[in-house]
């Protein structure tokens, strides 16, 4: 193709994004939006697998047959994000197991909350309402975002992940409504959680290297400091209906902006953690790898059945 032709091409297609055109799998594309998708929906997609390891913790300590049931269905729900995110991420021309070695070796990057332990019960609580909260706050964008297979899954996985929100607010509520103890559980999980959560809407704007480019093409619809601010607007008043406190001694509502004001973010906590020195990273990678180890056999039998019966099928029709 001649450098005219191309040009061509990325001009009909800007115009496409202009007009809110959905782009689909077969449609022509400027390369660097393919590789932007698949940086961006495949972390996505390795962030739903990851996330189910610090829920997963708590399954089997679920406190009543009913919270054991609605986590496993989370934890569920969860892997099923991955897996439809990884076939939205296969459309432009990766294939699962290259994700997954991105994923095993490191190279991909997940979203770094998945990186702090759960140390109590009332974490599913805080992850539930706050993890969950925030991620709604980050995807519900998405849900119009201009790669066609990408903002049809996110239509449905926020439907979900709102259910999470509700089902982890609910976990804080009745602890907020038990006993002292209870009540200084669920108080400990805010603590420990709240930041992380803001971190989890990504660094600045001014620091964000990737938010420029994505704005245009509509894969970001609202920048990192937007969104973080929609969800600190959204939360502070869900703390105070359960009666514990934002642990951010400068988190005030300011009359004027007609948003909540707060204080300054760690950064360098959240840097350490994206380069691998969370308190939970070598942990995770961990367990990914030895589940996709320990189940070699299962792939390698599942494969084996299926040429049996391709063999079958051939000397059935001959
Ligand atoms: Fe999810
Ligand atoms: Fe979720």
């Amino acid at each position: 193709m001649s450098e005219r032709e191309i040009k061509n091409l990325e001009e009909i297609f800007e115009a496409r994004i202009a007009r809110d055109e959905k782009i689909e799998p077969k449609d022509w594309m400027p390369e660097k939006y393919r590789q932007t998708h698949i940086r961006q929906m495949s972390q996505h997609a390795h962030s739903e697998i990851i996330g189910m390891l610090p829920e997963g913790n708590w399954i089997t300590r679920a406190p009543s047959l009913r919270r054991k049931a609605a986590l496993l269905a989370k934890v569920q729900d969860e892997a099923g994000h991955g897996l439809y995110l990884y076939s939205a991420c296969e459309t432009l021309g990766i294939s699962r197991d290259e994700l997954y070695e991105q994923l095993h070796s490191g190279k991909a990057k997940y979203s770094s909350i998945f990186n702090y332990p759960t140390i109590t019960w009332a974490d599913m609580g805080a992850i539930g309402w706050l993890v969950d909260g925030a991620a709604i706050i980050n995807q519900v964008p998405l849900c119009n975002t201009s790669y066609g297979p990408y903002a049809r899954a996110m239509v449905r996985v926020c439907k979900e992940e709102s259910f999470h929100q509700r089902q982890g607010y609910e976990i804080m509520l009745t602890l907020c409504r038990g006993t002292e103890e209870q009540k200084a559980m669920a108080q400990d999980a805010l603590n420990r959680w709240w930041w992380p959560s803001l971190m989890m809407l990504g660094p600045t704007d001014d620091q964000s290297v990737h938010t420029e480019q994505s704005m245009k093409w509509k894969l970001k619809r609202k920048s990192n400091d937007e969104l973080r601010q929609q969800f600190i607007d959204q939360t502070a008043p869900q703390a105070d209906v359960l009666g514990i406190t934002i642990p951010d001694p400068d988190l005030k509502w300011n009359e004027e902006t007609g948003h909540y004001d707060f204080g300054e973010i760690d950064w360098d906590e959240f840097w350490q953690v994206v380069k691998g020195h969370g308190p939970c990273n070598k942990e995770r990678m961990k367990a990914r790898v030895d589940a996709w180890e320990n189940g070699e056999w299962v792939r390698d039998a599942a494969m084996a059945h299926a040429e049996k019966n391709e063999k079958r099928k051939i000397a059935k029709a001959s």
